[in-house]
């Protein structure tokens, strides 16, 4: 058996022209574009790549890019009081403070700090506690990208064996509470977890979020399951650049799946569609209206 590959560019250049077209009906009706603030403390390479890419494709999409690149030895309270101006600015909709912040500032606060009508990256206490008690809520992009990609295939979920890999506060947990309300049954495993393989055989739903190269084997896959691999992981290559890889061993598993998400080019390109998402559903929320991007969604 040989499973389909879920193409997640091509999920997400349809989201994204969805959501430009939604955009174009807003400005035609006299509203403004949503505003996206993009905050980068310091010089990490990767996330000056996410940041580039992220106003790149907002603007692309007729959003407002408003981009803040601020030295890593910024005070956290300068960064504070960037946030307060950035929560006051009828013309920001959305904000998102890149992570990992410099040591020296304590990212929880920064976090907190945010408006939670603004807070588009779905990480505020207040978006997170909605999510888990079923009320409307900005949710976490590469999750909610995540969610878009299984329904792609399949639209009801309900019933299934649901396995995340990870529990982080980014990806792990809210897809837990994502598959929770989609009526799945979760179990949320971890580097701790005892007898990993045996706990993904049993997935009909894996998605994989730990930061290890291949590390889900193809015998680690039950036969016709779904399989959503969030890992990023550069390889180092005889050219220099290295090799990018999942935390899937995309091979073995495309033999064993059902479908399966490359990478590149599957769970990826999804998050940044999905931030696009969150800040027009912040800009329509900000004036009274509703969209749900998971309402919406292929
Ligand atoms: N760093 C890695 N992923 C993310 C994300 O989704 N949002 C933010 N703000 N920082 C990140």
């Amino acid at each position: 058996m040989s499973g389909r590959v879920i193409d997640g560019a091509a999920i997400a250049a349809g989201l994204v022209a969805r959501l430009a077209g939604e955009v174009s009906a807003d400005l035609a009706a006299g509203h403004a574009a949503p505003g996206l603030a993009v905050v980068l403390v310091g010089n990490d390479p990767a996330s000056r790549v996410y940041v580039r890419a992220k106003g790149r494709r907002a603007v692309e999409a007729g959003f407002r890019s408003i981009e803040h690149v601020l030295p890593e030895d910024t005070a956290e309270a300068d960064l504070l009081a960037l946030v307060a101006r950035l929560n006051a600015d009828p013309e920001v909709d959305g904000i998102l403070v890149q992570l990992p912040l410099p040591r020296h500032i304590a990212a929880a606060a920064v976090i907190a700090a945010i408006d939670p009508a603004k807070d588009v990256d779905g990480f505020h206490p207040v978006n997170v506690g909605r999510l888990s008690i079923g009320e409307d809520a900005l949710v976490p992009c590469t999750p909610m990208g995540a969610m878009m990609l299984l329904r792609s295939v399949r639209r009801d979920l309900a019933g299934l064996e649901a396995v995340v890999i990870g529990r982080s506060n980014i990806v792990g947990k809210p897809m837990a509470q994502l598959l929770i309300a989609a009526d799945c049954t979760v179990t949320v495993a971890h580097s701790r977890s005892r007898d990993l393989p045996a706990i993904c055989r049993r997935a009909d739903i894996l998605v994989a979020a730990v930061g290890r190269p291949e590390m889900v084997r193809g015998d680690w896959i039950r036969p016709g399951a779904l399989v959503i691999d969030v890992g990023i992981n550069r390889l180092p290559g005889s050219d220099g650049k290295g090799r990018l890889v999942g935390d899937v061993h995309f091979g073995e598993a495309l033999a064993v799946a059902g479908a399966v998400t490359p990478v590149p080019g599957g769970a990826g390109p999804m998050t940044i569609a999905c931030l696009l998402a969150n800040t027009l559903k912040a800009a329509r929320a900000r004036r009274g209206q509703r969209f749900d991007p998971l309402a919406t969604d292929a």
